[in-house]
């Protein structure tokens, strides 16, 4: 772009090193070193959010990181826009309401080569926002690479129950018979996932001894009164943790939605289209609780009825 004062020599030239505007900020140092430190913070900030989403990091640190990470970021965008930017109004006198081809072409060409000097004095705050803007950019893909498509591979049709495993409360308490009552419920995990909500399974006394057959071939998944259910509804996922012992139904309170306990918890009321699936369960020389193996379907909502892969 040729320098207005070149093509049109005429008019009057105005240094462009020289200040050309105000800003509001009082000190204008200070609030560059401010507005820098802001996007260092926000590119940290998303660069851990990165770091925790490819360690699986629990999900309040990756709230934390994600929430650090953009609060910087748009507190550096604020700062440099509010404080660093011409203020207005702007006013030029213009005895002429026309403007001539002249006027357009300097107005082009001044605007042009301001913009440059104002972006190139503050050069190190524009590599900093572009930083933090770009890991951001980069890690925002994370949950796409990651999370959708064929990326988790068989993790949703899974938990971690496997042959063996000890029947645990949250506390990592190893559960036996005389734990819980006739008519009583526990909610228990697998040792190496306390407190999961994929894992979770509700534990159930519904007579005093004896097994309980659900279905064929189930003949010893339920002794002594004992029977094991996922937790998950196959609705919408809430947990299932209601039980009404006269009636031997599990209750979902969030559709109420009815599982008949003593028939392999086949819904009979409410939208959940399939029944809870049943973890094998037996009781060990010690006297603990121990599952026989996994659950032999995926738990949850059945995502995999309506065009998912089993
Ligand atoms: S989530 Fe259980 S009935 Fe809807």
């Amino acid at each position: 772009m040729p320098d207005a004062t070149e093509e049109y020599p005429n008019l009057e030239s105005v240094p462009l090193d020289a200040p050309q505007f105000e800003v509001a900020a009082k000190n204008v140092k200070r609030t560059e070193y401010v507005t820098f430190a802001a996007f260092v913070l926000g590119f940290i900030g998303f660069a851990a959010f990165g770091a925790a989403y490819t360690q699986n990091a629990p999900t309040y640190l990756l709230g934390l990181t994600i929430g650090l990470g953009l609060f910087f970021f748009g507190f550096g965008l604020v700062s440099w826009g509010k404080y660093l930017m011409p203020q207005g109004p702007f006013s030029e006198p213009r005895p002429l309401m026309e403007t001539t081809r002249q006027e357009k072409e300097l107005l082009k060409a001044d605007f042009t080569s301001r913009g440059k000097v104002a972006i190139k004095r503050r050069s190190f705050l524009v590599k900093a926002m572009a930083a933090a803007g770009g890991v951001f950019g980069i890690v925002a893909a994370f949950p796409l690479i990651r999370s959708l498509g064929p990326l988790p591979k068989n993790s949703l049709m899974t938990t971690k129950w496997r042959k063996g495993s000890y029947l645990t409360t949250i506390y990592g308490d190893r559960v036996k018979p005389s734990d819980v009552a006739v008519g009583g419920i526990v909610t228990v995990f697998p040792e190496d996932d306390l407190g999961s909500a994929i894992s979770q399974t509700i534990l159930l006394r519904v007579k005093e001894s004896g097994p309980i057959v659900t279905m064929p071939g189930r003949e010893d998944w339920a002794p002594d009164g004992f029977v094991a259910y996922s937790k998950v509804c196959t609705h919408a996922g809430c947990p299932v943790g209601l039980y009404e012992h006269l009636e031997q139904l599990l209750v979902c309170p969030c559709h109420q939605s009815m599982f008949n306990v003593k028939d392999g918890a086949m819904p009979v009321f409410g939208p959940a289209p399939r029944p809870l699936p049943q973890l094998p369960i037996y009781i060990d020389s010690d006297g603990y609780f121990r599952a026989r193996a996994g659950y032999d379907e995926p738990i949850g909502p059945g995502f995999w009825t309506r065009g998912g892969t089993a």
